[in-house]
């Protein structure tokens, strides 16, 4: 195993946040069949043939174990607009699904309305990385609303706006 590095991990996550990302909420069942979600900005496409896509879950957080043990889980890709849905789910809460319209996916997940667009997926694979792990899923189907994504970078919200060439 290498030697730790040495350096301030604020800094670190604010370099770390120098790069944009799009903004999730990752839904899912528990054992009990109760609701789940929890914003993440780790969300990659892996491969498109398979349809393979990852994410990222911090082990310490109180969502692990309801997300570690989901064969289905969808990702709910947030619309611009959506600020207040993505720092609700970003805050432990019993019931963080109250009042949000949802309609049912694949296996029973819930699916946020008003979303970018969403991908249904089956569990393909979990590794253990450090303090995360990587969850991969196999999209087994998908909607795409079109709308203007959420971006994200520097601890804030953004919007998308293209340049011309
Ligand atoms: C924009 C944004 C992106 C985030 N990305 C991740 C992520 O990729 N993985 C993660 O474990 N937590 C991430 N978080 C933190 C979780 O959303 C937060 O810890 C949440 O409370 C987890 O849900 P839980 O408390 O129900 O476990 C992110 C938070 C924000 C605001």
């Amino acid at each position: 195993m290498s030697a730790q590095p040495h350096f301030d991990a604020r800094d670190y996550r604010k370099a770390l946040g120098h790069f944009p990302t799009g903004v999730a909420v990752i839904t899912a069942l528990d054992v009990h069949g109760a609701r789940v979600g929890m914003t993440v900005n780790s969300f990659v496409s892996v491969s498109l043939s398979p349809p393979i896509i990852l994410w990222c879950i911090a082990r310490s957080t109180p969502s692990y174990l309801a997300f570690a043990r989901a064969n289905y889980f969808a990702v709910n890709i947030l619309a611009h607009g959506q600020q207040a849905l993505s720092n609700r789910f970003a805050r432990p809460s019993d019931d963080k699904f109250a009042g949000v319209p949802c309609r049912r996916g694949l296996d029973g997940v819930p699916l946020i309305e008003g979303c970018a667009a969403h991908l249904e997926c089956s569990l393909h694979e979990r590794h253990v990385v450090g303090d995360h792990d990587i969850i991969f899923g196999h999209v087994q189907q998908f909607t795409c609303a079109g709308a203007e994504p959420l971006a994200f970078a520097m601890s804030g919200y953004g919007r998308v706006v293209a340049e011309a060439a």
